[in-house]
């Protein structure tokens, strides 16, 4: 097993990426966020625990919208840093950590929730198991993650396109998709380490850990997206994110 790579940390990748969440023009805010608040169990007087919590903007989200206490946890110093410059909220708690180590959290949530960060875990069996774990009878786990359509593709090189053009249409490659292991990128900087695992192996987990699914999504780009950020185009009928709601038996 490697190390989980805390990239968010890299000060380069950091301001990078800070760069294109501030601009607020982007594939969170146009696509993922509102599509994932879409499929939002009731928070109201529950116990939320924000994993991969980023700047806090879920976790503030939730305790502006009535959750009894929101615990976020996140590998990164800065954006644990950042979370809590932005936070006013004294039910909103900040902590540093490892998704790979929330076995050892000791209390139990009413809703576990992560938005684009599961895909940065090795082992998915195993924090499946932990947050089934972690949610108390009946909890509800939502989570978005890369799609594996859009991760699965190895390129033979970092210029390497990931579509070919006929006729003026763009056809996108899929390939290696029954190839469940790490993918690295060049995004921000170079090297950096996401995990690829097919729709199957995904679901199965999920239900090994004794949670069943109550809610499959997968993200389409509208057409406020696409008039405000053309390449959204691509992102009509080719989903980017998957989302999935689903409740510990
Ligand atoms: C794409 S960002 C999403 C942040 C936030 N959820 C949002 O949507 O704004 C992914 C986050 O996952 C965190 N992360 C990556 N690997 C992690 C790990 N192994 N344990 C905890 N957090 C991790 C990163 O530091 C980063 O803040």
């Amino acid at each position: 097993m490697r190390k989980p790579q805390n990239v968010y940390d890299n000060s380069q990748f950091f301001e990078e990426y800070q760069k294109m969440r501030d601009s607020k023009i982007n594939a969170n805010e146009l696509i993922e966020i509102p599509q994932i608040k879409a499929m939002m169990p009731d928070i109201k007087d529950k116990m939320i625990l924000d994993l991969g919590c980023g700047d806090g903007g879920m976790s503030r989200y939730f305790a502006e919208n009535g959750a009894k206490r929101v615990l976020g946890l996140d590998i990164s110093n800065n954006m644990i840093k950042l979370a809590k410059s932005k936070t006013q909220q004294a039910n909103v708690e900040y902590i540093v950590g490892e998704m790979e180590n929330i076995s050892k959290l000791n209390e139990k949530f009413d809703i576990v929730f992560s938005s684009l960060a599961f895909h940065y875990v090795e082992d998915f069996e195993k924090l499946m198991a932990d947050i089934s774990g972690l949610l108390k009878p009946n909890g509800i786990l939502l989570f978005s993650q890369e799609h594996p359509i859009a991760t699965a593709i190895i390129p033979s090189n970092k210029d390497m396109k990931k579509y070919i053009e006929i006729n003026g249409k763009r056809y996108f490659l899929l390939s290696d998709y029954n190839n469940n292991s790490c993918r690295s990128l060049n995004w921000n900087i170079e090297g950096v380490i996401k995990y690829h695992r097919n729709f199957s192996s995904i679901i199965n987990a999920i239900i090994k850990s004794g949670m069943s699914v109550l809610q499959v999504g997968e993200s389409q780009a509208d057409e406020k997206a696409v008039q405000l950020v053309e390449k959204y185009k691509y992102q009509i009928d080719r989903p980017y994110f998957l989302y999935i709601k689903a409740q510990k038996v």
